[in-house]
C-alpha cells in the first residue's frame, strides 16, 4: 500500500485522529523507499506524526529545546507503567525493579553505539557530567578547559571543584561562525597547558544549536595526555552519531530532550578503562572497581520513567534517527534561510550542516533578545527561548518533527516585519 491510501484509510487526509505504535511503523513502512531528506519535505507524512502529540493551541512551540513533550503514543505507555508500579507496590521494588532497568539500559546502549557495560541511565545530564566533574581524583594545580558557551551547571560544577581542590579552569571562547573546524580545535588546543586533565566539550551548543568537530577535538586533546568529557544534552538523539565514535571518556545527556522521554532521565557513558577512576555522586556497595554500576546508585527514584524509556526508543526507531535528522534539519533550512540575508537579522548559528542540525539561534539588530521574544509571544503567539550571555544575542528556536511549514512561515513573517522596528 502506498503512503497516501494509507492515510486515506486510516482517515487522516485533512481529518485529525492518532496512530497507534503499530500504525505508525506500517505508515513508515510505505515510505521506506523514498530517502530521508525527500521524506523531510513530506507534509502529510510529518502531519501524520503530528497528530500523535497534544499541542498546546494558544502558542508555536519553538522552545523543544527544553523539554521534547511526549508523542501521546508514548504518553499513554507511560501512565500504564505509573498504574502498574502502583499496582504491584514495594512487591515490584524488591522484584523485578532492577533487572528491569538493567535491560532498559541495555537497550539505550543499543541506540548509543556502545556495550551495556559502559553506560547507566541517571536523572539528567546535570547529574551524568557533574558526577565525572566532582568525581574525579584532583590534584590542587590541576587543570580544565571548557566553553564560556557550555551549559551554567556544569560551569558552576568547574568553579566549586576550583574552590575546593585549587584546581585551575581555562575557559574559551567558541566563535559563533568558525572558518573551519582546525580553528575550533586550535582554539581549545590553545588552553591546554602540561598540567590540563580533562576538557569539557558541547557537542551542540544549546544557546547557538553549533555541532562540534568532538571527534577531532578528542584526538587533539588525548594526543596531549588529556581526558575528553562531551555534553550530548543537545545531540542524543537529535542526528546520527555513536558515542564511541566519537572517542571521548565521558558522554551525557538528558533523554528529556531529544528521545522524548519523561521529565527526568538521562544517560553517562563512561569509556571502559576509565570507570575504576570516578567516585561516585552517591556510593554503591563494594563492586569490582570497572563495574559501572558502581556509579550508579540513586535511592529510591521514580522507577516508571525507566521503563517509558525503552517504549520512547521504540517510538525513535520506527521513525528512524536519519528521518527525524532529516526533518529537523529541513525545518531549520527552511525558516533560516529565508531570512539569514535580511540586513536586520542576525544568525548566530552556522549554515553549513556538519556544524548544525534542527537548533538555530536569532537575533534583530539594535534588539535586547528579551524585547525580541516579547514580541514574537505577544504579537505572533511564538513561544521561543532569548539568551544573551557568551557573547550570544538572540532566541534559540528550537523546532520539533511536528513543526509544520505554516509555523515557520509565520516566524518568517514576524522576523521580517520586525525590519520597522529597528528602522
Ligand atoms: C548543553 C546542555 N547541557 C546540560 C543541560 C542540562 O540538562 P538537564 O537540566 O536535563 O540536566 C542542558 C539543558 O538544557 C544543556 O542544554
Amino acid at each position: 500500500m502506498d503512503k497516501r491510501t494509507f492515510l486515506k484509510n486510516a482517515g487522516l487526509v485533512g481529518l485529525s485522529g492518532m496512530l497507534g505504535m503499530k500504525s505508525i511503523a506500517s505508515l513508515v513502512e510505505t515510505v521506506s523507499a523514498v530517502s530521508p531528506a525527500k521524506l523531510a519535505e513530506d507534509e502529510d507524512f510529518w502531519a501524520a506524526i503530528r497528530e500523535g502529540y497534544r499541542l498546546n493551541p494558544d502558542y508555536i512551540n519553538f522552545e523543544n529545546g527544553y523539554y521534547n513533550i511526549l508523542p501521546e503514543q508514548v504518553l499513554e505507555k507511560f501512565i500504564g507503567h505509573v498504574k502498574e508500579v502502583n499496582f504491584q507496590g514495594s512487591y515490584y521494588m524488591r522484584t523485578v525493579q532492577f533487572q528491569n532497568k538493567k535491560s532498559v539500559a541495555e537497550k539505550l546502549a543499543g541506540i548509543a553505539g556502545c556495550s551495556p557495560d559502559e553506560l547507566i541511565i541517571t536523572r539528567n545530564t546535570t547529574e551524568s557530567l557533574d558526577m565525572i566533574i566532582g568525581g574525579l581524583d584532583w590534584k590542587p594545580g590541576d587543570e580544565a578547559v571548557m566553553a564560556e558557551q557550555d551549559y551554567g551547571a556544569m560551569l558552576e560544577m568547574f568553579r566549586q571543584v576550583s574552590k575546593r581542590y585549587g584546581v585551575i579552569n581555562r575557559v574559551v571562547s567558541v566563535p559563533d561562525h568558525p572558518a573551519s573546524d582546525d580553528e575550533i580545535v586550535n582554539l581549545y588546543a590553545s588552553a591546554i597547558t602540561g598540567k590540563t586533565r580533562l576538557l569539557m566539550v558541547c557537542h551542540m551548543i544549546n544557546i547557538t544549536g553549533q555541532i562540534l568537530p568532538v571527534r577531532k577535538i578528542c584526538d587533539m586533546a588525548h594526543r596531549r595526555g588529556v581526558q575528553v568529557m562531551v555534553d550530548g544534552a543537545h545531540s542524543f538523539a537529535h542526528f546520527k552519531f555513536s558515542i564511541p565514535d566519537l572517542d571521548c571518556d565521558y558522554f551525557g545527556s538528558s533523554l528529556h530532550k531529544w528521545l522524548s522521554v519523561p521529565l527526568g532521565a538521562g544517560i553517562l557513558y563512561v569509556k571502559r578503562e576509565n570507570i575504576a577512576r570516578v567516585w561516585p555522586l552517591l556510593a554503591e556497595a563494594e563492586r569490582k572497581p570497572d563495574d559501572i554500576s558502581r556509579l550508579n546508585h540513586t535511592g529510591t527514584h521514580p522507577v516508571h520513567t525507566d521503563l517509558a524509556i525503552a517504549d520512547a526508543i521504540d517510538f525513535y526507531n520506527i521513525i528512524g534517527v536519519e528521518r527525524k535528522e532529516a526533518r529537523l534539519r529541513f525545518l531549520q533550512n527552511y525558516w533560516t534561510s529565508k531570512v539569514r540575508n535580511l540586513p536586520h537579522v542576525i544568525l548566530n548559528t552556522p549554515a553549513d550542516p556538519a556544524r548544525s542540525c534542527g537548533i538555530a539561534n536569532v537575533g534583530i539588530r539594535g534588539m535586547k533578545p528579551a524585547e525580541l521574544g516579547d514580541i514574537l509571544f505577544s504579537k505572533y503567539r511564538i513561544y521561543t527561548a532569548p539568551i544573551d550571555g557568551a557573547g550570544v544575542h538572540g532566541c534559540r528556536i528550537t523546532p520539533n518533527v511536528f513543526t509544520t511549514i505554516t509555523e515557520l512561515d509565520l516566524l518568517i513573517k514576524a522576523l521580517t516585519e520586525l525590519r520597522q522596528a529597528t528602522s
